[in-house]
């Protein structure tokens, strides 16, 4: 057997900050001042960073699968070359301490006790699964009694209400969604509103087993008071909370810790510029149910703990999850880093968003400081949309 394979060399612009072990824990998600990049990115840089973007067309929705840099990507094409020049010794030798590398880039970044709080998934889809797949076994093992209440917002992700309902409803829970006004008016509305829905949750002495809660949700566009509900949950005698927070990592201060869930999962993809498709899951090593989660694809690390056994879904490319680093690297080449990135994109959004609804007569669907880098604009009455499938008709055309 070969030796061992190494991490691919970086070509990637020199920085101060290197492979991602000296990020700031404040938890702004930033470098520290010390360790900010001696050049900034330039604007040419940044057009030859994304010069495979098609040309033709002005990209706007960064929210459903974010973009990738050249040079994470050919960090990436790297990694994929090592793992089809030796196989066997990539996947015995090179592959878990990549991984660690990654799972170490990552909790730093979102404040984690420790590295083993962190898994790697494929997105946030995998890590609903992951969650909902741990409700459901609990109601079938009986630990949970048929009809215990699991609680998620009315603007839940589509694919997570499914993944509710196949594995968590299926088993016997009760939903209770929480019904949002639109437009959101404030994060009171918000905080009023999931307390309500919880005392219907409660009624009559049902336990809530289970509350999933956004940080920011897609449609519309809100960032959910997600620290102030965990708190209302644990007031309230609510077993554990999943907070999908697909869009956070990018778009808002991320400090697990301080937000205190049980299970938090991030995409890296869509607002941190890794190549599609990773995302985390942090799970408190101290929580109950840590050590209970499996992932939903078994392979011969079942019962090895998450985070080994999402390292190790058969064999597959695990290039995207290899890349956090450089990443890390690339978002630190801009001013004040990814806390720079999220600043300006957030002046950026709310400028256009006020252009085109004053243009179109129409509002925005959030209040301002309740928007990240995503914001929803009414569109013209004059295009009739008025239904899903309007809104379909409309995206595709
Ligand atoms: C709030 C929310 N949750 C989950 C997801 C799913 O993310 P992914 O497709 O990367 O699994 C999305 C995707 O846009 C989302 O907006």
């Amino acid at each position: 057997m070969a030796s061992p394979p190494t991490p691919p060399p970086d070509d990637a612009p020199a920085v101060e900050n290197g492979h991602g072990h000296d990020h700031d824990h404040g938890n702004g998600n930033g470098p520290s001042p010390a360790k900010r990049p001696r050049a900034v990115i330039s604007a040419a840089e940044i057009r030859a960073e994304f010069a495979h973007h098609d040309a033709a067309v002005a990209r706007v929705n960064n929210g459903s699968f974010g973009c990738c840099p050249a040079s994470v990507l050919a960090a990436q094409a790297r990694w994929q070359r090592l793992f089809l020049a030796q196989p066997d010794d990539f996947y015995f030798h090179g592959l878990q301490p990549g991984l660690l590398r990654s799972r170490a880039a990552v909790a730093a970044l979102v404040g984690a006790a420790d590295v083993s709080e962190v898994s790697l998934v494929d997105n946030a889809t995998t890590a609903a699964a992951i969650v909902m797949q741990h409700a459901a076994w609990s109601f079938a093992e009986g630990r949970f009694a048929r009809g215990d209440a699991v609680v998620m917002l009315h603007y839940a992700y589509g694919a997570v209400k499914k993944s509710i309902h196949a594995y968590v409803a299926r088993a016997g829970a009760t939903v209770v969604e929480v019904p949002l006004p639109f437009p959101v008016s404030s994060a009171e509305a918000i905080i009023a509103e999931f307390r309500a829905a919880l005392d219907v949750a409660k009624a009559g002495g049902r336990r809530v087993r289970l509350a999933v809660i956004d940080h920011i949700t897609s449609m519309p566009s809100v960032i959910i008071p997600v620290k102030e509900l965990v708190v209302i949950c644990r007031q309230e005698g609510v077993d554990s909370v999943f907070v999908d927070a697909a869009h956070s990592i990018g778009q808002v201060p991320v400090d697990v810790r301080d937000i205190g869930a049980d299970f938090y999962t991030s995409n890296l993809h869509k607002w941190f510029f890794c190549p599609p498709a990773v995302a985390f899951l942090h799970t408190r090593k101290d929580g109950p149910v840590a050590a209970q989660l499996h992932h939903p694809v078994v392979s011969q690390e079942y019962g090895n703990g998450l985070p080994m056994e999402s390292g190790w879904i058969g064999t597959r490319d695990y290039s995207a999850q290899l890349v956090v680093s450089e990443a890390i690297d690339f978002v630190n080449r801009f001013e004040g880093g990814i806390e720079g990135i999220r600043t300006r994109n957030h002046e950026k959004v709310i400028e256009m968003g006020r252009m085109l609804a004053e243009a179109w007569g129409t509002f925005l669907g959030s209040p301002p400081e309740l928007c990240g880098s995503m914001v929803m604009v009414g569109m013209p009455g004059c295009l009739g949309v008025e239904s899903d499938d309007d809104a379909m008709r409309v995206r595709l055309c």
